[in-house]
């Protein structure tokens, strides 16, 4: 039977690492400021988040979110063992794409050297549920047989369109720059525990207004009505969240999926190597880690000096503690997702 194996992770952030401290500084160019910019500290950040510091890119207007998938991407291959030629499909998540259209995938594609009709390429916009809803695209597709080797990428560049003023703060602190990619194929195999063994993804919709960056409203005439060097006075240029309801529903999506996941499964935790959860908050994650009774030492965090990096959190969290020496080839994971929209999922897979 032909099941779905993990064939390489990569990951990549880039080099600028802003710790809550400087944040407090910085203004919307990333520039350090004499006088606070952002009312905040690092106490509140850590204790309700758990976030010591980010990634930026740099400040320069030179880096697009497809140049971090590129990286990400191309040391995915190289761990795989796979020419960028032989991808035939990518399936590309980020809610921070270059453009509005086309998707980021094009582009990646172009930047990867591999344009000219041979890779189809899709883009997905499931946010920080991304990793979940692509893996199941891209499990069913390789199943299938439409497709032998699939780039599953998730890329984000916040730090361009968060809102560096206290009115933003509870957002602006959250998030950073990053990306992860993973190559995948099939195999064909009778162990019914290899590879991706399993997917959900689930959505409610009644969620869409409590995380949101609107930017335009394509109902309105004209559909953009800001002044862009007024930044300011125009809120739909940033994100908006009710933390609240995003931390409670977060730990019930993640809580419940994980749980699923087993049972449909037949698995318990004996089985499962580790538990990668998405990163959003340090403390959502150590209450999934409670209620759904998972073995502590088996959890696996980097939102502490990554933030929130959205579609990129799972692979790069994996990708981290591999090279950390504590993930090995073959370990089973299970992880379990959660994000705008709302959007949650779980899976099980070797890495
Ligand atoms: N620094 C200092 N104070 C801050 C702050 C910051 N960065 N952000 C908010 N505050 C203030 C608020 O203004 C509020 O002040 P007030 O009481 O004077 O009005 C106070 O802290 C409490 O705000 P509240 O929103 O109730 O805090 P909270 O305990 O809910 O924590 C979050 C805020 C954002 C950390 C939390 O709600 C959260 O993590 N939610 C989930 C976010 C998430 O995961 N998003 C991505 C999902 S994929």
């Amino acid at each position: 039977m032909i099941r779905t194996q993990v064939l390489g992770i990569g990951s990549y952030v880039p080099d600028r690492i802003v710790t809550n401290d400087e944040l407090r500084f910085l203004n919307e160019r990333h520039e350090r400021q004499a006088e606070p910019t952002i009312q905040t500290d690092d106490a509140w950040i850590q204790q309700r988040t758990g976030i010591r510091e980010r990634r930026y890119v740099a400040n320069d207007g030179q880096t697009s979110t497809s140049d971090l998938a590129l990286q990400a991407s191309q040391r995915a291959l190289a761990d795989a063992g796979v020419a960028a030629s032989e991808i035939d499909c990518i399936i590309f998540g980020s809610l921070s794409p270059d453009f509005h259209f086309p998707g980021t995938g094009v582009v990646l594609q172009q930047k990867l050297g591999i344009s000219g009709g041979n890779c189809a390429c899709y883009d997905i916009r499931q946010q920080c549920s991304s990793f979940v809803y692509g893996l199941q695209m891209a499990d069913a597709l390789i199943k299938t047989g439409v497709y032998k080797r699939v780039l599953l990428v998730g890329a984000e560049l916040h730090s361009h369109s968060l809102d560096f003023t206290t009115r933003g703060r509870d957002v602006t602190v959250l998030f950073g720059d990053g990306a992860s990619a993973m190559v995948l194929g099939p195999q064909d195999t009778d162990d019914a525990r290899s590879g991706v063994l399993y997917t959900a993804a689930y959505a409610d919709g009644s969620g869409a207004n409590d995380l949101n960056l609107k930017i335009y409203e394509i109902k309105r005439l004209p559909y953009l009505d800001y002044d862009p060097k007024d930044r300011d006075n125009n809120k739909l240029m940033y994100p908006h969240m009710d933390g609240k309801r995003v931390f409670l529903n977060a730990i019930r999506g993640m809580v419940m999926s994980s749980q699923k996941a087993l049972a449909v499964t037949g698995m318990t935790w004996d089985d499962i190597t580790w538990f990668v959860p998405h990163q959003a908050n340090l403390r959502i994650n150590e209450k999934v880690v409670e209620f759904a009774k998972i073995p502590p030492e088996k959890a696996l965090n980097t939102i502490q000096f990554y933030g929130n990096t959205t579609a990129a959190t799972v692979p790069l969290t994996i990708d981290y503690w591999r090279q950390q020496g504590k993930v090995k080839k073959g370990d089973r994971i299970l992880t379990s997702v959660f994000g705008s929209g709302f959007t949650w999922g779980a899976a099980i897979f070797q890495v």
